[in-house]
């Protein structure tokens, strides 16, 4: 089962929660980290229009768990403290759109190319790989909790004031044609303070980049023609 298969159970457990929301939390924050995330945010975001609250600030796709995988992998190739060690990830939260930038790492890394190609490939695939290690009993749970703490302990912590608070996540963005896109978030008091966009690509990224869109335009407009077609209020 793939993410996008999810999206036939979950799309409208999203449409109705953040229908529910609407009404009761207008001004929430929302961090959605149900699959697929790449439609799921989309699907919030049209919902949120369409009941007049939605402020394109407070809606997160909760990408973490890319780049604690990113993290966990490098550092482990490098021989390095894992806690000191950060990937930016951009793009969407499902295979080919996750994109690693290794180029970015800090500490400052480097690969042979086939290196960091198979490295780029088992992040884009490790819950794959999870999935399989279960053999059918489910997908990540514990790595997905620990990425959901990490991203609403530092959202929750910016909206209390502590500066420099920086998170990756899919939100609606204009740094490239689509519309919802993972990149490096300056988060703050309302929600994201500053897109701090991709940086500068190095040619295997721009590949990557290149290799992801028509998968991500295509997950983006699934999450907003559903809304389209089954939203009734
Ligand atoms: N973004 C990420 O990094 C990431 C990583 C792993 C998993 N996920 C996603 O997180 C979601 C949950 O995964 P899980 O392994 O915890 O699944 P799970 O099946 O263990 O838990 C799902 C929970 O949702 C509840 N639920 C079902 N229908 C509901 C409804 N209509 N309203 C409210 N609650 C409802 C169920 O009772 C259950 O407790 C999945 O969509 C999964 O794909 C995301």
């Amino acid at each position: 089962m793939t993410r996008d298969d999810l999206f036939n159970t979950n799309a409208s457990i999203v449409r109705d929660l953040v229908d529910a929301c609407a009404d009761v939390c207008p001004k929430a924050m929302i961090c959605i980290i149900t699959n697929p995330v790449n439609s799921t945010v989309p699907i919030a975001a049209e919902v949120l229009k369409k009941r007049g609250v939605y402020d394109p600030n407070r809606l997160f796709g909760v990408t973490t768990l890319d780049v604690v995988r990113a993290n966990t992998f490098i550092a482990e190739a490098k021989g390095l403290d894992v806690t000191k060690v950060n990937v930016p990830v951009i793009g969407g939260h499902s295979g080919v759109t996750i994109i690693p930038l290794i180029s970015q790492c800090t500490p400052h890394v480097s690969f042979p190319p086939d290196e960091r190609e198979r490295l780029t490939k088992r992040i884009q695939n490790a819950g794959t790989e999870v999935v399989e290690a279960k053999a059918g009993a489910g997908s990540a749970t514990l790595s997905m909790a620990y990425a959901a703490a990490e991203f609403a302990t530092s959202l929750l912590e910016a909206l209390n004031g502590f500066e420099g608070r920086v998170q990756c996540a899919f939100v609606s963005s204009e740094e490239t044609e689509a519309k919802y896109f993972a990149t490096p978030l300056l988060l703050g008091k309302d929600g994201i303070e500053k897109n701090l966009g991709m940086g500068k690509l190095i040619d295997f990224e721009v590949n990557l980049l290149k290799a992801a869109m028509p998968e991500l335009l295509a997950n983006i407009k699934k999450g907003e023609e559903f809304v389209e077609k089954t939203y009734k209020k």
